[in-house]
């Protein structure tokens, strides 16, 4: 199954509730929620606080996307607050073994986080504890930019090496998804789509949602 998560980060914050509902109602998947933390990443974002918001208003699975130093004091407060996958950015984990088992300890899908520059051999000794892998197609922060176009051999690299594995991972790709290059970004292997200002940023969320699931199928079948 192919996943669409638009990113709330892109939505209408005065107005959270209905833009939840239309997106849902325009055949989003998941709810994709990005918290920064103003350290690792240069921008602040939401807490479990929003996350619990959002719960109360749709029963989407949550797809919380930690940008933030030391991860494993928020888990659980994300967990708590309804998210049903966390990923944290490798990046930021010391003892990412550690991490991940927290994540599933308080019942969530975990999934690790790779920035544009950090190799995708990162995952190799992670990999059978994980249920995702994202790599981030833009250096997070904010939403909005380009999509780098070198995201696309890595998501080749990453699809190779999860396939050898022969596990159940699904990888999933965040920044610049638009739909011009979902196709050739599906084509490369990602099954999972974070976009936000290509969807909160149109007109008709719903013709935005078709149009991308229909460039994939045409990419994929
Ligand atoms: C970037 C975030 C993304 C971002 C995607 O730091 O992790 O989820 O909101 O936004 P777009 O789709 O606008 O690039
Ligand atoms: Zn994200």
């Amino acid at each position: 199954m192919k996943v669409i998560a638009p990113s709330i980060l892109s939505a209408d914050f005065s107005r959270l509730g209905n833009e939840i509902k239309a997106v849902e109602t325009a055949g989003a998947d998941w709810i994709h929620a990005d918290v920064m933390d103003g350290h690792f990443v240069p921008n602040i974002t939401i807490g479990p606080l929003v996350v619990e918001a959002v719960k109360r208003v749709t029963d989407l699975p949550i797809d919380v996307h930690l940008m933030i130093e030391n991860p494993d004091n928020f888990i659980p407060a994300f967990a708590k607050a309804g998210a049903s996958w966390i990923s944290v950015q490798i990046e930021t984990c010391v003892h990412l073994n550690r991490t991940v088992q927290l994540i599933k300890e308080n019942g969530a899908k975990a999934g690790v986080v790779l920035n544009p520059s950090t190799t995708v051999d990162t995952v190799e000794w992670i990999l059978e504890y994980v249920d995702y892998v994202l790599i981030m197609s833009v250096n997070p922060g904010f939403g909005g930019q380009s999509f780098i176009h070198a995201s696309l051999d890595k998501l080749r690299a990453c699809r190779k090496i999860i396939d050898d594995s022969g596990l159940d991972i699904r990888l999933e790709i965040d920044g610049g998804v638009k739909v011009d290059n979902i196709g050739e970004i599906a084509a490369a292997g990602a099954d999972t789509f974070v976009a936000g200002s290509a969807i909160f940023g149109a007109a008709d969320y719903q013709a935005t949602i078709d149009a991308m699931r229909a460039e994939i199928a045409k990419a994929v079948g």
